[in-house]
């Protein structure tokens, strides 16, 4: 029985020596190890052995299967190695042609402006402050001073829905009613940012949709001077502290009096070019003196209260700033656009 079992283990490993596929290592396994393999038939003969001789035999059996079991585990990951680098060698790969890279994301120009206004407004003490899309005829017109047929509204033409008095906002000044009802009767610094859709051609210079910056402040003793104190500094930190400002009377309903800011122009430092039509300025936000029928239609007593707002267009401000000349990219998704900030 001992010559018996050194014979089988030399077999099964000079076998296993010659085994080059998976396919035969399975089969190697079932003839050598397996339930109805050489080993476990011999196994079953325990019994034709004198009962002095067991205990020898078990143990020789076991250290023989220990053995070929290493022996096949490491004839394994021998086959598997040669499969792979036989794959490896047939795939013929060039390994000098330049790895594909992997493109990185970029902030969208809208939001890079928006996010430095942000900033900006929030060092001065303005919180964020959002307001829907999606909102009645008073709060976009009636609350802020424009009733059914005030010509004004014609300045802003508008997207209705199918449900009667509710639009997209034309401006971000429902903003400011929002605001004001939800601080009443505490002072207010807000600015509302977002998107707002105006029913209009869309041309290099205009387009359907695009955000606006609203800026409110409400409190006691409120002035004109706060309000250009406050809007020049945001033009220097925005353009640079080199920047002139100026403000030319204007109208909006919802303020009195009313003003539109202009910027010193940053690209020929006011000589007059392209970007500022040889003007010297460029125009950048509308703004003016909260009018006292708004402040009341936020819970606010004119008599007591007085604030100031303005609204600014971070697109055209990002048109300025970047030198995009037409306005539609902002919204068509080209990467060439859009891979460049
Ligand atoms: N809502 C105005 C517009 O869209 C801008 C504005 C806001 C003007 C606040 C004055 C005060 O044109």
């Amino acid at each position: 029985m001992t010559l018996n079992l050194e014979n089988l283990q030399k077999e099964a490993r000079a076998e296993l020596e010659k085994v080059a596929h998976r396919v035969d290592l399975e089969d190697w396994w079932r003839a050598n190890l397996g339930r109805k393999g050489k080993i476990q038939r011999l196994t079953r003969r325990f019994g034709e052995l004198e009962p002095r001789e067991r205990s020898a035999f078990g143990q020789q059996i076991n250290e023989i299967k220990t053995g070929l079991k290493a022996a096949f585990e490491a004839k394994t990951a021998e086959v598997e190695r040669n499969e792979l680098e036989a794959r490896i060698s047939a795939a013929s790969i060039d390994v000098t042609l330049p790895g594909r890279r992997s493109s990185q994301g970029g902030l969208h120009p809208s939001t890079r402006i928006m996010r430095q206004m942000y900033r900006i407004f929030g060092d001065m003490g303005f919180q964020i402050y959002r307001s829907p899309e999606v909102v009645t005829d008073q709060q976009n017109f009636e609350w802020l001073n424009m009733p059914p047929h005030h010509p004004a509204r014609d300045m802003q033409d508008t997207f209705y829905t199918t449900e009667e008095g509710i639009l997209l906002r034309t401006h971000t000044s429902p903003g400011q009613i929002s605001a004001m009802l939800e601080y009443h009767p505490e002072p207010v610094r807000v600015i509302v940012p977002g998107m707002c859709y105006r029913s209009e051609q869309i041309t290099a210079r205009s387009e359907i949709q695009f955000n606006q910056i609203e800026g409110l402040a409400v409190g006691h003793g409120i002035t004109l001077g706060d309000l250009k104190g406050t809007l020049t500094e945001f033009a220097k930190r925005l353009f640079g502290d080199d920047r002139k400002t100026r403000f030319r009377a204007s109208y909006f309903p919802f303020t009195e009096p009313s003003a539109e800011m202009d910027v010193s122009c940053f690209q020929c430092n006011a000589e007059g070019c392209q970007l500022c039509k040889y003007s010297g300025w460029l125009e950048i936000l509308g703004c003016g003196m909260v009018h006292p029928a708004v402040l009341r239609n936020g819970g606010y007593d004119p008599d007591e209260y007085s604030g100031f707002a303005f609204g600014s267009g971070p697109e055209r401000i990002a048109m300025m700033k970047y030198g995009i000349t037409d306005i539609r990219s902002f919204w068509n998704n080209d990467l060439r656009f859009l891979e460049q900030f």
